[in-house]
């Protein structure tokens, strides 16, 4: 496993490669079975008469839509296949802070390409991989929280043989890259620029100092040598998506979190029962996925501290406004590989948080304070305080939240936090085609999520079986993951009951299917609001804004060959919910995958995330043959006016 270099591989690829499952593919029955009426059934009635209607014409890709009225203010863009940005006539773009810039005085020019940066700067410059973030305007200072998911070990590393740690030094490194960036910003002559000097800017990442709250907290699966409280945790660790409360703190979402701890041991079969199986489910393995932080910093090793990986895959909390201020990871959120988390205002004020866990056949999830959110009240318990959910989705397009509580999976409430995905299989949750953003519409009572793909749904085992997801779950197509082989992945929409997002039961439908319409003519042409001028595939970053346009950003095969021919490089595309157009904004450059989006306060300029752009030697976005670098890079309108 030593010669894999892990930025090549999908998450999921590397745990299935540490936890292999058989995989025959049986091509013809699939392919049977994925265009037959019940492969797709989900989604035959939609909302409203404007929706992406499923159905008959959802096989033919029908461009009706696109004639329907528009409520885009930009003219849709061609894809792209080149190295840099492209965005819509009247927009312009420009690089707002890449990877190694400095967040302190101290560490300007501190990141050199040629020998990356030193441990003690490490933790003083923006980190690598940029994903979720949210702005923040604090006392008329604009602020913006930036998650930075993982680092690629060979550039950090440059003088370690395949970027391999060769000591604690180097771990550090790695380790300080990753997590959360608070920067201000302020916008002057030259657009927006870090403000370098500004007391909010901090660096929290894998060693920051943090508590526990909730039913975990303080118990014995969270108890470790040098934390015999289990109240007291160090790092937040692959940061994914954003999230932000109406009381003015960042969450930041911790997803793989599991491949970062190995054992210097492999008999991983003696620890307690729960933890051996609580390691199979959440893919803690042996080799880890190669940062080989465990052979350098003992916390990391399992075989020492089995209780370690307990302490990550929670919702953490961050106030932006005290650079001093200790983050909370919220165990009653759950523990799973946290995507995003997107609030919602109940009826009745409750606070409620939909999320969902990215992992191919795992579920989504919703938290519901106890107490109601209000303004300038106290909002330390609404994340302790409550219950969590799980979603069941029927194929007549109803759903339920399923309360997760001692009654209904016979677990306690500790360990319904730390062991939450097997609380969910406990109550028969829907197994998903891999759950990235959930995103809440502003202007109408409803949610979306974007279901990014699943290659492996349907697939037939060795001995007939079908694929399952790692909880021994068969990964069947169901209502609204209808497709086998599932490359290009589906939005799912939701209206809770009554318009009520405290509502345990709800209606959904597919807003889109991807697909694409000039190589397929059944189910993966995707759904009639796809056609040959917008398609693209797997949808991960998706955020509605004050107008109720959707945001989607992708994170897929750029290839643009064969199934995914015409797509070209990974984009940013906006939707209407209402008619369900679909056009494309903004496509980035090669090899890189578009995530995160925010706006300033004054709605004139748009974030925009670009993760990952050298992922196939390019160079953006310093050019001349640099080493490519993620950024945020920030958009505005030509003529000043509104982005959002
Ligand atoms: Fe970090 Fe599921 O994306
Ligand atoms: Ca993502
Ligand atoms: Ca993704
Ligand atoms: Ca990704």
């Amino acid at each position: 496993m030593k010669d894999v270099d892990t930025t090549k591989m999908s998450a999921d690829d590397w745990d299935e490669l540490n936890f292999p499952r058989p995989e025959v593919q049986e091509f013809d029955r699939v392919v049977e079975r994925a265009i037959s009426r019940r492969g797709f059934m989900g989604g035959v009635l939609a909302f409203g008469s404007g929706a992406a209607v499923m159905g008959t014409s959802f096989l033919k890709g029908s461009t009706a839509m696109a004639q329907a009225g528009s409520r885009f203010p930009f003219e849709a863009i061609p894809i792209a296949t080149d190295n840099t940005v492209h965005v819509p006539e009247g927009y312009s773009w420009k690089v707002l802070v890449r990877w190694g810039d400095a967040l302190k005085p101290e560490a300007e020019g501190a990141w050199d390409p040629a020998s990356g940066v030193s441990v003690d700067m490490s933790d003083k410059v923006f980190g690598e991989n940029t994903d979720g973030m949210e702005l923040y305007n604090i006392d008329g200072r604009e602020i913006l929280v930036v998650n930075s998911e993982y680092t690629n070990r060979r550039v950090n590393l440059p003088h370690a043989e395949n970027g391999v740690p060769t000591g604690l030094d180097d771990v550090r490194i790695l380790q300080h890259l990753q997590g959360v960036n608070i920067l201000e910003i302020a916008e002057g002559e030259n657009g927006w620029e870090i403000v370098v000097d500004s007391p909010y800017n901090r660096r929290i990442h894998h060693n920051t100092e943090m508590t526990f709250s909730g039913p975990a907290a303080g118990h014995d699966l969270l108890k470790t040598a040098a934390d015999p409280t289990g109240m007291t945790s160090l790092g937040t660790m692959n940061n994914c998506g954003s999230g932000r409360t109406p009381w003015g703190t960042y969450l930041t979402c911790e997803e793989n979190f599991n491949g970062y701890f190995g054992s210097t041991e492999t008999a991983q079969d003696q620890k307690p029962l729960d933890v051996s199986v609580g390691f199979q489910r959440y893919g803690i393995g042996v080799d880890g996925w190669g940062y080989d932080y465990h052979k350098w910093d003992e916390r990391w090793d399992t075989s020492k501290h089995p209780n370690e990986p307990h302490r990550a895959g929670y919702i953490v909390e961050i106030d932006p406004a005290n650079p001093d201020a200790t983050p909370v990871k919220h165990t009653a959120l759950g523990r799973f590989k946290h995507e995003n988390a997107a609030y919602a205002i109940a009826n009745d004020g409750r606070f409620v948080v939909y999320m969902g866990d990215d992992e191919r056949g795992e579920y989504m999830y919703k938290w519901v304070s106890a107490e109601p959110y209000v303004e300038g009240g106290d909002t330390s318990r609404l994340m302790v305080d409550g219950t969590l959910h799980v979603a069941v989705f029927n194929d007549d397009l109803s759903g339920e939240w399923v309360p997760l509580t001692p009654g209904t999976t016979g677990m306690s409430a500790a360990e319904i936090a730390v062991f939450t995905r097997m609380a969910g299989s406990a109550v028969n949750a829907t197994t998903m085609d891999r759950p990235e953003w959930v995103a809440v519409n502003p202007t109408a009572p409803e949610a979306y999520c974007c279901l990014t793909n699943n290659s492996r749904r349907g697939l037939i085992n060795e001995d007939g079986s079908i694929r399952t997801n790692a909880g021994g779950e068969p990964m069947i197509p169901n209502g609204p993951n209808p497709r086998e082989l599932n490359n290009y992945g589906q939005i799912v929409r939701w209206r809770p009951e009554g318009g009520d997002h405290g509502a345990t039961t709800f209606a959904w439908d597919l807003y889109v299917m991807a697909g694409n319409p000039t190589v397929h003519d059944d189910a993966y042409a995707g759904s009639s609001n796809i056609n040959e001028g917008n398609m693209f595939n797997s949808p991960d970053g998706m955020v509605i804004d004050t107008t109720g346009l959707i945001w989607i950003q992708t994170d897929g095969n750029d290839g643009n060959e064969g199934d995914f021919a015409g797509m070209g490089n990974n984009q940013m595309l906006a939707g209407d919910p209402e008619t369900g157009e679909i056009r494309r904004f903004l496509t980035g450059p090669r090899g890189c995958e578009v995530t995160g989006l925010t706006w300033s306060s004054d709605r004139r300029t748009m974030f925009v995330g670009i993760q990952h752009p050298g992922d196939d030697g390019g160079d953006w976005p310093d050019h001349g043959g640099a080493l490519a670098r993620s950024a945020v890079i920030a958009i505005k309108r030509d003529d000043g006016g509104l982005v959002g």
